[in-house]
This record gives structure tokens, C-alpha cells and sequence, in this order.
């Protein structure tokens, strides 16, 4: 990081970090500057010539994006040179741009609406027939394209390029020609297309599951995380009355910076959309309970009737921190239970050897220091989208220098200086390489991939490590901690191991693991032992031919799901199950970060979320916990590190691009 300069913007003092744009340390300040193809996030591109201000000693106006800020500039972003200015750039952009306002996706929180009428002009001087080109092009499974709306900011063909490594997106012809087009019958391929809603600047991208659906003003919005990976990626869920229509990305540098995968934010038709679960099912019990408490008294003699020891308590990856704690809780008071969780034991062991370890990451400030990334054994796309979105800018920007270990096609060939096909067995010898680097010795190459990536993987600078966990298979795990434990005694610093754990919340049901929490992987064995003779599962059923054979004898089998028809059909018990938009509490994230979830829209079945279903459940066992999500935090921060005590404590960014551009417009 550069040091700090001041600077002096529309006479106010300003400090801003010496080297970045100036526009970007108005906007920090709170000073207005309008820009188009400026994007903090996909950077400086000086075309759109918008953001014009005057500098004292300069004898032009500038385009504040691509001054660099330096001590004692003198600026000034209001005088009546550069509105003129400004005003007559506007009117440029202006010349072909439909007047279809009224009906564009993008009204209410489009800068070029917003700039316009600021800038007073509000009549056309031009006198003959606009352009028009192409409308409503489907060019993705998530976005359509107005082209004869587009202002050729660039800025989604630089996200295409840079971010996500697929030039899907061009400008092509030039002058009055040019245009925005994606090739003949070509689709958008990447999984972050719902992004190029956000940062167009206009409505000329927009995303067809929020087309025409609500206008900005009419909706609420609650800040929350995304659930549907162990990243946590903040969001802003957007809702109209009960209805969600929509997931947004929250500004948060230590997890998604500016981004959410496609995955994660068009996850919420499955997951809220359907028939949903709202009352129990108690299959071939004639009649469902009426009430809740009749539902838990049922629910609680049944337990009763499970002989001591074995009943299994499962949860899968979307339990919050404080269902967790519930249900352990609930365990232990009941028949002295066992809970399973969706943790691999390769996970814990590697976990548990980080957390006491001296190369245990400190993300991301040890990837930003990082002159080399090693991916081990995950293609991110797939397991945890929005990193790649952050290491794709890393070597465009910073030239990172990447190495992929794993799979054939780690999806970063364009890239990558230099990868290792290395799958299963072969896996252990790579572990045993890496760990004879860290001791100082030479790995003798045997083909030419190893000969690129061992010098490489040799510098002495720093080297962040991604190691996935699903290459923590039994057979590797003494190598990797011998390999871990090397490092950490050459050197601290030079090496950061990040763990990237596959289940949404693992991390924190690792931060509570106890002698009662086993991993999933055990239950298969507990059940054909006989051990476990009555099930409660919250969550969807991995089905297994072991599993569906010993279902059906057990004495209880009680499931949470969101439908019905996720069920096991040897379930007995079905309960409602909240998806992750309707639930509160926390996630911790696969880097330890504690993240706060917010409910985004009404309880499908009230009474029924696992909070309040499991603190009844629990008074009638005789342990009473709480059922707030706020105290269930209290209790269980109690005594972990890294966890603040109050849940109003945990830190987290309210900014999102739409609030830090309007901030700085209105
Ligand atoms: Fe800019 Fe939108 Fe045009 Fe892309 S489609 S160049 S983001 S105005
Ligand atoms: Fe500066 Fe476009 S934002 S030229």
C-alpha cells in the first residue's frame, strides 16, 4: 500500500493514498464526479471522457480517472468550464440513446438518467433519426442485451476479458459504427454473468429474472450472506412485500469484493420458488399435528422411545452456527446423542493442524502480498466461484505468477505459469515433493510440467496456497501435515495456507466441533454396526444403497427438508426446513470470517424454523436453550476465539456499488 497524500478536492482537505485515481478519492470523500467507465473494481479505462475536472497548473481540463492522486493537487470538480463540459459530453452520449425510460429495467438507478438531470438539459438539439439497432437479444441463461441503449463504457467487455477469461463480449466497427455485440448464435458461457447487470451503467445489459418485476424504490432491501458456498459472499436480497426479487453483491474486500457468482445469485428460484413445505407430514400417522407444541410433544416421546446412545443427529452444509449449537445441545441432552456433520476427516485434520500453525493464511492480506498462488486440487469455478473472480484481476493486475495442481482443466490454461496434472494417488507424491522444497532440497523434474512448476513453487517470496479438501483423502493426510509442519519450521512468512473446506458452514461447525460431532463419513459405518437406531436429519439425503437398506428399521427417522418431495421416503417424520434466505443468524466462512445472515422474507412456516422448533424440542428433554438467534449466539461465542461476544459486534460493509455511486450522485 502507498503512503497517504493530501490533497485538496473543491477546497476540501482530502487524504488519499498516493498512486490511486483521483476520481476514486473524490468518491471516497464524497465528492461527486460523474464517470461512465471508471469502475473501482475493473479499473481505469480513460474513454468515456465524462469525469472532467480542472486542476490548478494544469492548462486542460482532465479526466480525473487516470490523474493519479499526488500531495498538494489542487482540484476543483464545479467550475463552469468543466460543467459545460460535462454537459456537452452528456449530450454526445445522448445523441443515439433511446428514450425508452419509462419502460427500461435500469430506471431509478441509472447514471445516465441520474447525470442528465443534474445537468439541466433536458431538450434535444438533434435533429435526425437516432440509430437503432437490436433489441431484447437473449445472449446468456441470465441476461439480455438492448444494444441501441448501450454506451460503450467497455466496462462489461473488460469484466468479460479480465475477470472471468472469456472475451465473450466486444465492441466492434468503429466511430457512429461501433457497437456492443456478442458473436453470431454465441451465449455467454461464464458463471458470473449477473454482474454485468450491476456494472452496466445503463440498461443496455440486464438480468431476465428481474426484468420488469419491481422498479429500486418499491423494494426493501436486507443485507445478508450468501449461502450456497463456504466463501460467503456478502449480498443484498432485494424483496417487494414478501416477494425476493432479486440478490445483489454487497462491497466486502475480505470475501466477494464487488462480485457474486451466478450460482449464488439466481439460487433463489430453486430455494424459494416451488411448493414449499409449511406443515409437518407424519406419513401413516393419519393426521398432521395441529400445533407446534403438539408437534414437538409427538416429536419428543418418539425420541424417548430411541434406545441410549443411538440416535444420530445430521446436519447438512446450511445449518447456521446457532442451529449447530441447538442442535449439540439437543444431543447431548437427549439419549446422549451423536451429531454428523458434513465435514470430510481429511478436513478436520488439516483444520485442526492450521489452526495451531504458523503458515495458517491470513486472508486476504497474505494473498495480496503473495508474488505466487498455488491452487491445490479444486477447480474454483465449480466449488468457490467468486475467488476466481479475484485471482483473474491478481495476475492481470498485480502479475501474479499461478500454479494449478489437480484435475486436467483447472479452468485457468489462459493464465497459469504452469500446471500439474495430479489426481488420487499421484497426489501423495506431490505432497512429498512440496514438502522436500520447504526443507531446502531439489525435486528432480520427471516431465516437463514438473520441470516449469518445482522452480516455481522454489522462490523464496511469499507463496499462498489454496489447498481444496478434496484432496485431503486419507492416504495423503500424514504427507500434507508433514508437509505443513516443514513449512511452518523454514519460514513463517514466506508460505499461507488457506483451507478451502466444500460445506457452506463448515468452518464453524469446526469452531464447535466436541467428542460428540463426528464426520458424515462415519454414519454409513455406525448404521451397518447398528449403533444408530433412530435418525433426525436437517437437510437433503445423500442417497446411498447402505443407507436406503438400514432407513427403513430404524425406530425414528425424522427429517427437515424445504419440500416433500426431497425427503426420504422412509422418512416418518417430514418437517419444514427454512432455506438460507429465511433464516437468521451467523456463517462463518471458509477463511474464519463470522458473517451475520439476515432473514430476507416472511417464515414459510411459522413456528417451524429450526431455532424456535429445536428450543421447544429441547425444554421438553430438559435442555432449555434459547431460541432467539441472537442469544443462541451469546452462548456459543462464549468461549471461541475470533468470534465477537455480541452478534450486533460482528463486523460487516453496508456499501454496495449502487449506494456508493448514488452516495456520491444525489
Ligand atoms: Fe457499457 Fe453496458 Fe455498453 Fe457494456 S453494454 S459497453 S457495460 S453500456
Ligand atoms: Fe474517466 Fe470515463 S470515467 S474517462
Amino acid at each position: 500500500m502507498s503512503p497517504k497524500v493530501n490533497l485538496k478536492i473543491d477546497g476540501k482537505v482530502v487524504q488519499a493514498e498516493a498512486g490511486s485515481p483521483l476520481l476514486q478519492a473524490s468518491l471516497d470523500a464524497g465528492i461527486e464526479i460523474p464517470h461512465f467507465c471508471y469502475h473501482p473494481g475493473i479499473g481505469v479505462e480513460g474513454s468515456c471522457r465524462l469525469c472532467l475536472v480542472d486542476i490548478k497548473g494544469m492548462p486542460k481540463m482532465q479526466t480525473s480517472c487516470t490523474v493519479p492522486v499526488k500531495e498538494g493537487l489542487d482540484v476543483n470538480t464545479q467550475s463552469d468550464a468543466v460543467k459545460k463540459a460535462r454537459k456537452g459530453v452528456l449530450e454526445f452520449f445522448l445523441l443515439h440513446h433511446p428514450l425508452d425510460c419509462p419502460f427500461c429495467d435500469k430506471g431509478g438507478e441509472c447514471p445516465l438518467q441520474n447525470f442528465t438531470l443534474d445537468s439541466g438539459q433536458f431538450a434535444s438539439r438533434f435533429e435526425f433519426q437516432k440509430t437503432h439497432r437490436p433489441k431484447h437479444q437473449i445472449i446468456g441463461d441470465h441476461i439480455i442485451l438492448d444494444k441501441e441503449r448501450c454506451i460503450l463504457c467497455n466496462r462489461c467487455v473488460r469484466f468479460s476479458r479480465d475477470f472471468t477469461g472469456r472475451e465473450e463480449l466486444q465492441i466492434r466497427n468503429r466511430g457512429a459504427g461501433s457497437e456492443i455485440f456478442v458473436p453470431e448464435n454465441a451465449q455467454l458461457t461464464n458463471g458470473f454473468t449477473g454482474n454485468l447487470a450491476d456494472i452496466c451503467p445503463v440498461g443496455a445489459l440486464t438480468a431476465r429474472e428481474f426484468r420488469f418485476k419491481a422498479r429500486p424504490w418499491e423494494m426493501k432491501t436486507v443485507d445478508t450472506v450468501c449461502g450456497e458456498c463456504s466463501l460467503g459472499c456478502s449480498a443484498q436480497v432485494w424483496r417487494k412485500e414478501d416477494k425476493i426479487f432479486r440478490m445483489t453483491p454487497r462491497i466486502e474486500p475480505a470475501v466477494n469484493e464487488w462480485w457474486l457468482c451466478d450460482r449464488g445469485r439466481f439460487s433463489l428460484d430453486p430455494l424459494v420458488g416451488g411448493e414449499r413445505l409449511q406443515q409437518p407430514l407424519i406419513p401413516g400417522n393419519g393426521s398432521a399435528p395441529q400445533t407446534v407444541e403438539e408437534t414437538a410433544r409427538l416429536l419428543a416421546q418418539e425420541i424417548r422411545r430411541v434406545p441410549e446412545g443411538s440416535l444420530a443427529w445430521i446436519v447438512d452444509s446450511s445449518v447456521t452456527n446457532e442451529e449447530f449449537y441447538q442442535v449439540k445441545s439437543l444431543a447431548k441432552a437427549a439419549l446422549n446423542g451423536r451429531v454428523f456433520a458434513p465435514v470430510s476427516r481429511g478436513g478436520i485434520e488439516i483444520w485442526e493442524t492450521l489452526r495451531k500453525s504458523s503458515v495458517r493464511a491470513d486472508f486476504p492480506a497474505s494473498l495480496d502480498r503473495a508474488p505466487t498462488v498455488l491452487i491445490l486440487g479444486e477447480r474454483l469455478e465449480n466449488d468457490h466461484p467468486v475467488l476466481v473472480l479475484r485471482l483473474r484481476r491478481q495476475v492481470h493486475f498485480h502479475r501474479t505468477q499461478m500454479v494449478t495442481i489437480g484435475g486436467e482443466n483447472m479452468g485457468f490454461d489462459d493464465i497459469e505459469a504452469g500446471h500439474l496434472t495430479a489426481e488420487g494417488e499421484r497426489l501423495e507424491r506431490v505432497f512429498h515433493a512440496l514438502d522436500r522444497i520447504e526443507k531446502g532440497e531439489t525435486v528432480p523434474a520427471k516431465n516437463k510440467a514438473e520441470e516449469i512448476v518445482w522452480p516455481i513453487l522454489s522462490t523464496d517470496q511469499p507463496l499462498f496456497v489454496f489447498l481444496s479438501e478434496h484432496v485431503l483423502s486419507d492416504p495423503n493426510i500424514a504427507a500434507v501435515k508433514k508437509w505443513l509442519s516443514s513449512a511452518a519450521q523454514r519460514s513463517p512468512r514466506r508460505i499461507s495456507v488457506a483451507l478451502l473446506l466444500s460445506a457452506s458452514n463448515a468452518h464453524g461447525m469446526l469452531d464447535q466441533w466436541s467428542d460428540r460431532v463426528r464426520p458424515f463419513s462415519d454414519l454409513e459405518e455406525e448404521i451397518q454396526r447398528g449403533k444408530v437406531q433412530g435418525l433426525l436429519w436437517m437437510g437433503r439425503t445423500p442417497s446411498t444403497p447402505i443407507f436406503d437398506e438400514y432407513a427403513r428399521g430404524m425406530r425414528l427417522f425424522g427429517q427437515w427438508v424445504t419440500r416433500s418431495g426431497e425427503a426420504h421416503p422412509e422418512a416418518k417424520w417430514i418437517l419444514p426446513l427454512d432455506t438460507f434466505y429465511e433464516k437468521r443468524g451467523t456463517y462463518t466462512n471458509t477463511f474464519g470470517r463470522v458473517q451475520r445472515l439476515r432473514r430476507s422474507t416472511r417464515r414459510i412456516a411459522p413456528g417451524y424454523e429450526p431455532l424456535t422448533f429445536l428450543s421447544a424440542l429441547s425444554a421438553l428433554l430438559g435442555a432449555a436453550t434459547p431460541k432467539e438467534a441472537g442469544a443462541v449466539y451469546e452462548d456459543l461465542a462464549q468461549d471461541l476465539t475470533g468470534y465477537p461476544k455480541k452478534v450486533t459486534e460482528i463486523p460487516e460493509s453496508t456499501r454496495t456499488y449502487a449506494h456508493y455511486e448514488r452516495a456520491v450522485w444525489r
